[in-house]
């Protein structure tokens, strides 16, 4: 019998990590989302009968309502908290095609672009951390998991020419940092903090690019497939999940603090 705290659990990768872990009735799955009326009503329609649901509302970016939530879920729990999965993210395709050089050409807009970033993906990201871990320190898992990206490997980045993505790619290496910094902490605790990519997942992100976004989506995914010749396109919500959670159940403060893997549990990203 776990508790689960998944934020961004609207759709995409939360909302697989949210079908997922509620299908074990023993679980306790707690989802924070922005709009919690249309959440829970695709949970109604979708998982009707599922009372180990909870949603709750928060904006990542609203200290104050992350504050309610996490008392909130005290409230469900009875105070402790065994699994708190940081997965909502500031996702757009603004930064996404174009290398850094060229976004820089309209410096208010990069600027703009790279602290809406740092602000939801990693200043809220340590926000959440703070508010949850006291949570986490009561309960039985103890483990507070950050989704990243493969795109926040430095080395991966330079050996590929990785120039897309830039202003999403720095603000998920400050998350990794953040997650170093919270085990750096935590550990002597036994709580684990770990930040896992979920691979390469279809949410939508590519279904409507437009004329100019096409080259540089091309270019990216040749770039994929030459880090990983046996790609062959993005994955499914529901496979990366329990691929990460595969990780997430094996991970062990003693060998994976501070740690950032792969949903394959190691450093290959695709
Ligand atoms: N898809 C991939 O290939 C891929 C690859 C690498 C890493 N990732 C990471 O995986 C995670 C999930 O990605 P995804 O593809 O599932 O994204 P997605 O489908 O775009 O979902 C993003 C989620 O984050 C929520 N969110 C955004 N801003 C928020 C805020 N300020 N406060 C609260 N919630 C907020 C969204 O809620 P609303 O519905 O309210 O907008 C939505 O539920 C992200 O951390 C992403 O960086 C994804």
């Amino acid at each position: 019998m776990s508790s689960y705290v998944i934020t961004g659990a609207s759709r995409g990768i939360g909302w697989a990590f949210l079908s997922n872990l509620s299908s074990n009735p023993s679980n306790t799955v707690i989802v924070i989302v922005r709009n919690k009326p249309g959440t829970e009503k695709r949970v109604a329609q979708e998982f009707p009968g599922r009372a180990n649901i909870h949603v709750l509302q928060a904006d990542l970016n609203d200290y104050k309502t992350l504050e309610t939530a996490a008392t909130d879920t005290a409230k469900i729990t009875g105070g402790s908290l065994d699994y708190l999965i940081a997965n909502a993210a500031y996702l757009t395709t603004w930064d996404h095609f174009d290398p850094i050089g060229t976004l820089g050409k309209n410096p208010t807009a990069l600027e703009e672009n790279l602290l809406a970033n740092f602000k939801t993906n990693t200043v809220a990201q340590i926000h959440l951390f703070n508010l949850f871990t006291p949570l986490i320190l009561r309960g039985a898992a103890k483990k507070v998991i950050a989704i990243s990206s493969g795109h926040a490997d430095i080395d991966l980045v330079a050996k590929f020419n990785l120039g897309n993505a830039s202003s999403y790619a720095i603000s998920k290496v400050a998350l990794n940092m953040a997650i170093a910094k919270f085990s750096a902490q935590y550990h002597g605790d036994g709580v684990l903090f770990l930040s896992i990519s979920p691979g390469v997942v279809d949410t939508g992100h590519f279904d409507h690019l437009t004329e100019e976004q096409l080259p540089g989506a091309t270019s990216m995914f040749a770039k994929f497939k030459e880090y990983a010749p046996t790609f062959n396109g993005a994955t499914t919500p529901e496979g990366s999940v329990k691929d990460m959670l595969d990780v997430i159940e094996n991970a062990t403060v003693e060998k994976d603090a501070g740690a950032s893997l792969s949903h394959k549990g190691n450093r290959t990203w695709i």
